[in-house]
């Protein structure tokens, strides 16, 4: 099987950014059947409409709405600012989402991890962006979550992870990562779309409340035992 392509966005453009760092080492940590990268968002014009329904979109959005339709799927790596997202951030998946019926994101597999030196780990932007995500469709590894805090203790001066914090790192992103890799799976294979057929089928009624029904196309491959969902 030939290495997903990962896009990593970085929602922070400082030079000495924490969150950068963190995508740095993970990149360095990815396991081989992924490769990933960090594709630039803060060339891209803030979005405006009418230059999309006026057939004139901005050079810079069109270079990276191409880019990012080679990507497998996407890993946003961000900072929280005032308890949510930082504008570059918002601004590159705005521009990446239209023009309407032709975003670039939707179906992609994602995963967020945000980054603070503050206690909570920038809680609130991560789950403001998860936000976003459930309306461009883009089914969003659930577990592990990463709330990374206390960031400006994480790094030595050469920008490195110091020992201690590589170690736990490691295995977070390591559990992370191979959270994503199925996720691509299932979202890549023909039995995804026919378990999503059969999720479809199962209409929400009160007599199915509670009720475990088996989902017959093993979503992780054919191999794979078969799931099942539940409707509440
Ligand atoms: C405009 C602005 C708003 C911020 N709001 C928050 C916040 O809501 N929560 C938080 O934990 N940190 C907040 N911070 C501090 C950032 O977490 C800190 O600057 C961090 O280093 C930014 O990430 P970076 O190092 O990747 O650039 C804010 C910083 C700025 C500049």
């Amino acid at each position: 099987m030939s290495a997903k392509q990962v896009a990593v966005i970085v929602g922070s453009l400082r030079k000495e950014s924490f969150n950068r760092k963190v995508a740095n080492a993970l990149i360095e940590l990815a396991p081989q059947e992924m490769s990933a990268e960090i594709p630039a968002i803060g060339q891209l014009p803030h979005y405006n409409q009418d230059d999309d329904d006026n057939g004139r979109p901005a050079a810079e959005w069109t270079t990276f709405r191409q880019r990012m339709a080679g990507f497998d799927a996407v890993l946003f790596v961000t900072p929280e600012y005032n308890r949510s997202v930082p504008g570059v951030l918002k601004n590159a998946i705005d521009v990446g989402s239209r023009p309407y019926g032709k975003s670039i994101w939707s179906g992609k597999p994602a995963a967020v991890i945000s980054v603070s030196p503050g206690a909570i780990g920038g809680f609130g932007a991560n789950h403001h962006l998860r936000q976003s995500l459930v309306f461009l469709d883009m089914p969003c590894l659930q577990q592990p979550e990463a709330y990374i805090g206390g960031a400006a203790k994480m790094f030595n001066d050469q920008g490195k992870l110091t020992s201690d914090d590589t170690r736990v790192f490691g295995n977070s992103c390591t559990r992370l990562t191979s959270g994503l890799t199925p996720t691509l799976v299932r979202r890549s294979s023909s039995a995804a779309l026919d378990a999503r057929a059969s999720i479809s089928r199962l209409k929400p009624s009160v007599e199915n409340r509670g009720r475990s029904f088996p989902i017959s196309a093993g979503i992780n491959g054919p191999k794979s035992s078969p799931i099942s969902t539940r409707i509440d």
